[in-house]
């Protein structure tokens, strides 16, 4: 495999846990070369030059454009606000670049077209890799989930139910910020609903048609200058869905709900048995078998250890547990397994698309009050 450059466009939340997977990848897999973090971009050139010495990026600039410039870099990481992904992703793939972009895609459909119309080019002329940041598909319990589901070990699938909610947006008086604002999208199905959609789709594959309720509970925001604004978007969805092979889910997401953290509780009812599982207590699930004998039925905990790859990677003792930015490692790993031209366990621009066509279905089902078939957006 060759050695990467790497440039890393924002440097907040997600673009911290990029940098730390860079930093890491090597040392916890080591079946990958370590890459060379190149040049780290922000808004302001303090920011950059303070994050670049933080993260270990040689180089800092307040021009995302010298990233895409610069032939010593052959990945970019996209990890600013949303509205920013495709004229990035885009720009980066046409220099022949490889992206990891955060998700959402973009919060227009034709911005996501656009994208994987770029990726499929990169891909034929420059061997291009273009990833998103579904970072919960990486989470070894759910790599054992879908193991157990596609051997059959709960039988046919019947129903599922998956509920995303955290309470940073719960606060009445929480800031107007970016994330309140249209250009981000919709609020949480842009924010939200897009996690439990990449790990439906992992499992189910592509969504056939959506209803859709959404729920804007506070009206308006302070804004940190001063004043208020009007919130543009959803902070809460509610969403029926029917999957091609005839599956029905329901999927709840909610950013103003009080007391959860990072909860993404994911409930598989099948023919001979149940699955259990929520990110807030990821290294484990709950599993339930029809045919265990009565006096000892009800669910059983299997936690996490070496025997659920790559959890060994980290750390040869079961049970002590992986974290998030983990996944993020397990995420980087698998993007640097595809540019080698190896199969990988990602979800690129191709089925992120699909994702955004659901969140694009969904909305239109709230705003028409009915069900929507995603062949209206092929
Ligand atoms: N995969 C996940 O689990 C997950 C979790 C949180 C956020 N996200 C996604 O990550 C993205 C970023 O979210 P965040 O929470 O890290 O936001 P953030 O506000 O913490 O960070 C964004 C950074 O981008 C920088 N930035 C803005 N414009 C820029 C520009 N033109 N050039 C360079 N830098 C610029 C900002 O200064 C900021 O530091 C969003 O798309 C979000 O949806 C993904």
């Amino acid at each position: 495999m060759k050695t990467l450059g790497v440039g890393l466009i924002g440097s907040g939340y997600m673009g911290k846990c990029h940098a730390l997977a860079w930093n890491n990848v090597a040392a916890i897999f080591g079946d990958v070369p370590r890459p060379r973090l190149v040049a780290l971009a922000e808004a302001s050139l303090d920011l950059a030059r303070q994050r670049a010495e933080e993260f270990g990026f040689d180089q800092a600039t307040d021009d995302w454009k010298s990233l895409i410039a610069d032939p010593d870099i052959d990945i970019i990481s996209i990890t600013t606000p949303n509205a920013f992904h495709a004229e990035m992703a885009i720009a980066a793939l046409q220099a022949g670049k490889h992206v990891w972009c955060e998700k959402p895609m973009a919060p227009r459909l034709e911005s996501a077209s656009a994208m994987r119309d770029a990726a499929r080019t990169a891909a034929q002329t420059a061997r291009c890799i273009a990833a998103i940041g579904y970072n919960y598909i990486q989470n070894p319990v759910f790599r054992q989930i879908k193991s157990l589901i596609e051997s059959g070990g709960i039988g046919t699938i019947t129903h599922v139910r998956v509920e995303m909610d955290e309470d940073f947006m719960a606060d009445a008086d929480q800031a107007f910020y970016w994330k309140s604002e249209s250009a981000s999208g919709y609020g949480a199905l842009d924010d939200f609903a897009v996690h439990p959609l990449s790990l439906l789709y992992t499992l189910f594959g592509p969504l056939a048609s959506v209803a859709c309720d959404m729920v804007k509970p506070y009206a308006e925001r302070p804004l940190a200058s001063g004043g208020r604004r009007a919130v543009e978007n959803h902070d809460i969805a509610s969403m029926l869905c029917r999957f091609d092979s005839g599956l029905s889910a329901t999927v709840c997401v909610n950013r103003s709900a009080w007391g959860r953290k990072g909860r993404i509780a994911v409930q598989i009812y099948g023919s001979k048995g149940s699955i259990l599982y929520d990110q807030e207590r990821m290294n484990e699930f709950q599993l339930y078998l029809a045919d265990d004998p009565a006096a000892l039925s009800g669910f059983r905990t299997i936690l996490t250890g070496p025997q659920h790859p790559p959890y060994g990677r980290f750390i040869p003792a079961p049970g002590h547990g992986l974290g998030f930015n983990d996944l993020k490692t397990i995420e980087c790993r698998e993007i640097l397994v595809a540019i080698a031209g190896k199969p990988a366990h990602l979800i690129d621009f191709e089925t992120g698309y699909r994702v955004e066509m659901a969140i694009h279905a969904m909305a239109k089902a709230h705003t028409e009050r009915r069900w929507v078939d995603l062949s209206e957006f092929e």
